[in-house]
């Protein structure tokens, strides 16, 4: 059975007086998952993982780590999790490999065959002599993911580990989280306010906004729930246009898309093979038709919007 691997319990934090960053914020991991945490600058993601990993203190609320509380067990909590918040600090005149074993040292029980390990899969085993002053933004970052890794993890915390990468490094990065998951089965926490990467990479998605959170759950459930959304096309769309409109209770949301050139409607109360069938006996020749997903982008504004009115 699954198994709630982080629960947080309204957590709150207010800053200088009564500036709330967070409020009253709660949600649950389970085991496994990898969960996209979104939300614009500012929105309170990095202050909830620094309350997840107990280096500020929530002035309400609490946090359990696989049941143990960071209020009052701290350690224990955090004995299986690794983290990269907002770019790791290393010792610049140390090579990566060192820097590992100093991390490696005061973390206590670490073999040295996990450094070599760690290197390897973050893909720096050859530049692990080099000194970390000499390394790319981008190969800093695939370190402190390595550093994270060496206690091998339950719980892996990544804030904004593709911030200032280049697309070719995002893609890496993009790569290693999804491989982690796949091979390791360790749950990820993920902050991004990269819309598109969280539908990549992420099963899960919770969404903040002014430190509150407006929306979580399943990725694909939240970006078309009901399957009610279609998407369909045809070489001759004007006739499969008029065909759609024909039918009662549909409701047609858009009649072109600028890319694709797909008509989208609302199914109604139709089952959406019924659809299928009525365009084809009137003489409609189909080329696509199939539930549309909605972005992540599309969902995002829609409910940070809804806020503003
Ligand atoms: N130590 C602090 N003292 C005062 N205000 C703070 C402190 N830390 C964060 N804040 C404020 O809390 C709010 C949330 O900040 P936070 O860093 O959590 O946002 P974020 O979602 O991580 O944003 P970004 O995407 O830019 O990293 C911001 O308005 C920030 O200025
Ligand atoms: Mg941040």
């Amino acid at each position: 059975m699954s198994k709630n691997i982080l629960e947080i319990e309204g957590i709150s934090k207010t800053f200088l007086g009564n500036f709330k960053a967070v409020q009253n914020l709660s949600l649950k991991v389970e085991e496994g998952e990898v969960c996209g945490f979104l939300g614009p600058n500012g929105a309170g993601k990095t202050t909830t993982i620094r309350m997840i990993l107990g280096l500020i203190k929530p002035d309400d609320g609490n946090v359990f780590i696989d049941g143990h509380s960071i209020k009052e067990d701290k350690l224990t909590a955090l004995k299986k999790v690794g983290a990269l918040v907002e770019g790791p600090a290393f010792y610049e005149y140390l090579s990566g490999r060192d820097n590992l074993k100093a991390f490696a040292a005061y973390s206590g029980d670490i073999p040295q065959s996990r450094i070599e390990d760690v290197l390897g899969i973050v893909g720096l085993s050859d530049r692990g002599k080099d000194k970390v002053r000499h390394y790319s933004y981008g190969m800093k970052q695939r370190l402190g993911i390595a550093q994270a890794l060496l206690i091998q993890p339950r719980l892996l915390i990544l804030d904004e580990p593709t911030n200032g990468l280049d697309p070719h490094g995002i893609q890496e990065i993009r790569l290693l989280i999804k491989r982690l998951s796949k091979e390791t089965g360790v749950t990820i926490l993920l902050s991004s306010h990269i819309l598109a990467e969280v539908e990549q990479i992420c099963n899960k998605v919770a969404i903040i906004d002014k430190g509150v959170l407006k929306a979580s759950g399943d990725v694909k459930q939240l970006l078309n729930p009901e399957k009610k959304i279609y998407e369909i096309a045809s070489n001759d769309y004007k006739k499969l246009l008029k065909d759609l409109k024909s039918l009662n209770n549909i409701t047609i949301l858009k009649e072109h898309d600028e890319k694709t050139g797909n008509i989208s409607f609302h199914t109604g109360n139709w089952n959406p093979e019924d659809v299928l069938v009525e365009l084809v006996k009137k003489g409609s020749r189909i080329t696509l038709f199939a539930p549309k997903k909605i972005t992540l982008e599309d969902f995002f504004f829609q409910i940070t919007k809804e806020e503003d009115d």
